[in-house]
């Protein structure tokens, strides 16, 4: 007669549950992006829901999140030439704060 006592229980996985990452992009504030929105587009696009006056032929930027990826929306914000729009001279840091408050409006 033989009887096997070998099981060995992988501890691994209880610990590896515990590494828990929030995945949060410290460098980019939306609540600034909704300022510098405020400030800078809101004459022409419709940069929030409910927002009553905008010129009706700009696309809002909730169209605008649903469009675009975040790498497009930086490159065209960073890019100095537009066909209609003004030439915004805006720094990375608002850049990246305008448009991760234009994609969290599509989320
Ligand atoms: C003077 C009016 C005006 C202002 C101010 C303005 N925009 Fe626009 N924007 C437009 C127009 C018009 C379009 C449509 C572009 C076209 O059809 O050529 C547009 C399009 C865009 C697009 C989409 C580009 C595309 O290829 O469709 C983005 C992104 C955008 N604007 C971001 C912004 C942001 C961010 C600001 C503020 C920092 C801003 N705009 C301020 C008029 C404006």
């Amino acid at each position: 007669m033989q009887h096997e006592n070998g099981g060995f229980a992988g501890l691994g996985l209880a610990i590896l549950c515990l590494l828990i990452s929030t995945g949060n992009p410290a460098t980019a504030d939306s609540a600034n992006g909704h300022r510098l929105a405020e400030r800078w587009c809101a004459e022409c696009h419709v940069i929030a829901p409910g927002q009553q006056r905008a010129s009706d032929t700009v696309p809002t930027f909730a169209e605008i999140g649903g469009r675009f990826d975040e790498t497009a929306l930086a490159t065209f914000l960073a890019s100095p030439h537009h066909s209609r729009m003004p030439n915004l001279s805006l720094s990375r840091a608002e850049i990246a704060d305008l448009v991760a408050y234009i994609k969290g409006l599509v989320r």
